[in-house]
């Protein structure tokens, strides 16, 4: 991992990096720009909804056509969507090229590009098929987060918030605090910096010491069962659901579990559904969704027995449990309590 203050830092380390390798950039609509001048580029449409084998294919294509080898190196350049598909199509080219990544929304920084899991949606599945490959090096500059509009700004923010829910109650407490002094207003200022390499620090720990999430991973993935079912229900819709504000419904779903079943401290899902009704809104699903929701909590790859829905859920902030399981009558009383805030 690589911290540059500016794009200018960024082009002098990767020129200085990769000198005498053959090197392609992928990137979307919105981040082409920010790849470093004379670097040959793949321009994707954007969105959540290009998560898919077509960009993967379209990658490959693109590597063909510019000969690459097996030293090529491809640089992805953009959000959790390039990423994700670039490291993807690298992972699987030629048995696998080395990719770089440059993450330019907060969501990529602080999770997306880090850790090594890429994959694509399929059969309206987030992350149906994937691999694990670490990137060659990720470079972040928080810089790049000033063209970003205010909601991507959120969507990054509830990772960092579920990094600290897993990991670190005093982390969480200055979270809180942040929101309401309207740091994420300031994504220059060297405080906000501090706070996305300290969400990083948290998911290299976790990602690093379980490579492949067999263990201590799978904390990682609190508020994902829910949170990848409201989005996969929202991409069937044609609708957007950014992946942040899923995850963060997805928390307050869990948090409720966790109430429930785990006691965790009330007051912790009370802070959270405020936040999230005060910044992130209500959630677009209602009890008419129920049975597509808990179809596709059942289709979960973190799944082991057919029929069981597998969570991860917290006893405290800091204390996350792993491989809980919750009834489908709890899971619908927890999304119930989720809709009705
Ligand atoms: N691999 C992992 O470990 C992991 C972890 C978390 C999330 N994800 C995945 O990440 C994806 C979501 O990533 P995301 O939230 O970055 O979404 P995204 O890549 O779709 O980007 C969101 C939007 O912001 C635009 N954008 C990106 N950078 C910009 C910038 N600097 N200025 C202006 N606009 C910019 C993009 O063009 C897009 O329209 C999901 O598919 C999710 O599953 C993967």
């Amino acid at each position: 991992m690589i911290f540059a203050k500016n794009t200018d830092e960024v082009s002098a380390m990767l020129s200085a990096g990769y000198r005498g390798r053959q090197v392609l950039a992928v990137a979307d609509v919105n981040t082409a720009a920010f790849v470093p001048r004379g670097v040959e580029t793949l321009v994707m449409p954007c969105g959540e909804e290009h998560k898919n084998i077509e960009s993967v294919e379209q990658i490959w294509d693109f590597l063909h056509a510019h000969e690459a080898t097996r030293d090529t190196v491809l640089l992805c350049t953009g959000g959790g969507t390039v990423t994700d598909t670039g490291g993807f199509a690298a992972a699987t080219y030629k048995r696998g090229i080395d990719y770089l990544n440059i993450p330019t929304t907060l969501l990529a920084m602080v999770d997306a590009s880090t850790g090594g899991k890429t994959g694509f949606n399929r059969n309206g599945v987030k992350n149906e098929i994937g691999c694990f490959k670490q990137p060659a090096e990720t470079v972040i500059c928080t810089a790049l987060l000033n063209t970003l509009p205010r909601e991507e700004i959120l969507s990054g923010f509830a990772e960092m918030m579920k990094h600290a829910l897993v990991a670190d109650k005093r982390e969480y407490v200055r979270l809180l605090a942040m929101l309401e002094d309207g740091s994420l207003q300031h994504t220059e200022s060297a405080e906000f910096a501090d706070a996305v390499k300290r969400s990083i620090a948290i998911k290299e720990r976790i990602a690093g010491a379980d490579p492949e999430d067999r263990g201590i991973r799978k904390t990682l993935n609190f508020g994902h069962t829910a949170g990848h079912a409201l989005e996969a229900a929202a991409i069937s819709k044609g609708r957007v659901l950014r992946h942040g504000y899923a995850v963060m419904q997805g928390m307050v779903a869990e948090l409720y579990l966790s109430a429930l079943k785990e006691g965790m401290p009330h007051e912790i899902l009370q802070q959270m559904s405020s936040v999230m009704r005060e910044y992130y809104g209500r959630a677009e699903c209602g009890c008419n969704d129920m049975k597509e929701l808990l179809r596709l909590m059942r289709s979960d790859k973190k799944n082991k027995t057919a029929g069981e829905t597998n969570f991860t859920l917290l006893a405290d902030a800091g204390k996350p449990l792993t491989d809980r399981h919750a009834g489908e009558k709890e899971t619908e009383e927890a999304l119930e309590y989720l809709f009705s805030i």
